[in-house]
């Protein structure tokens, strides 16, 4: 079977963890792990902006032997010239695994269900897993441990890291705390599989439109952009509504004394999160940045070994 990595909860509790172990294993020795020796190649297909997701996969690919594709989801017009069922199928034959970036989390599962290679979810509408995984293995290395911590997400909810955070947190037994504006919450499924998930694993999902009750003694503040790409059109709105839950000094005087904060980047200063606190002693952004490289390494590896 071949295995994907297309939202958060295709790994089990127990998959993520042997994710993140080879995430530090890989941080620690970055050039000790070669499957990808040939060099195989990987496709990288974005039909969205990108930097962070580009840049590091494309640098963890060549660190594991083999070669990064980068495909112009413009130029290959998907969906118009011809039907994600048919570019999968040639991906597939010409890539060791597809990594794309796309608006719709349906078109990632067509791409998965024909490309016969594993498929990587480089940010949906609805989800951006690769970026939970980064996440993780930041917050592991600053705590040390997950399972436990408060975490607090802190802004716009609905959008795929607010999904994404209350299903990978569930797996990772973390307790995630929603400050989301009225309408603005995780997906009402994803949260109700978030919830299930947590029953085994000992975490919980709350969600409240209070942004300092989410804050309240969390280990971990979390936000993103109050205008995820594909709403710009709403952006007027958003900013209207949003201001409440920015991240600022403020806000993080009700968290630990040693939270620490995450963002996806790009950061828009004075917005979701202030100068302050993204230049300041708690911001982690950068090591998070820089372990999108190992933790997509890690997954890479993962479905590669587990795929028959
Ligand atoms: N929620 C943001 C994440 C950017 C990495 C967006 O979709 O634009």
């Amino acid at each position: 079977m071949t295995r994907h990595f297309l939202r958060d909860d295709d790994l089990s509790p127990a998959e993520l963890v042997e994710v993140l172990d080879l995430a530090d294993r890989m941080k620690a020795e970055p050039f000790d792990h070669k499957p990808l020796a040939g060099p195989r190649t990987v496709a990288l297909v974005f039909d969205r902006p990108t930097l962070r997701t580009q840049v590091s996969f494309a640098a963890g690919i060549a660190e594991l032997g083999g070669n990064p594709m980068t495909v112009d989801g413009g130029l290959a017009a998907m969906g118009s010239r011809e039907g994600v069922e048919d570019v999968a199928r040639i991906l597939g034959r010409q890539a060791a695994a597809v990594v794309w970036r796309t608006a719709h989390q349906a078109d990632v599962v067509t791409m998965a269900a024909y490309a016969g290679v594993p498929v990587l979810n480089a940010l949906t509408d609805e989800f951006h897993p690769c970026q939970l995984l980064a996440d993780l293995q930041t917050v592991r290395e600053h705590k040390g441990t997950l399972a436990g911590l408060r975490v607090a997400f802190v802004g716009d909810g609905a959008c795929n890291m607010g999904n994404s955070w209350v299903l990978a947190g569930a797996s990772a037994g973390l307790h995630v705390v929603v400050g989301a504006p009225q309408g603005f919450t995780p997906d009402a499924h994803v949260v109700a599989r978030a919830r299930e998930i947590a029953q085994d694993t000992g975490g919980s999902i709350d969600l409240t439109t209070d942004p300092l009750e989410a804050a309240a003694g969390a280990d971990v503040v979390v936000t993103d952009s109050w205008v995820s790409m594909g709403r710009e059109e709403e952006s007027e709105e958003r900013l209207r509504i949003f201001p409440p839950y920015g991240v600022t000094d403020d806000l993080l005087s009700h968290a630990a004394p040693d939270a620490i904060v995450l963002h996806c980047l790009p950061a828009y200063r004075g917005k979701e999160i202030s100068e302050e606190v993204i230049e300041g002693p708690h911001s982690v952004v950068w090591d998070e940045a820089e372990n999108r490289r190992h933790a997509q390494k890690a997954v890479l590896t993962w479905l590669l070994e587990h795929s028959a």
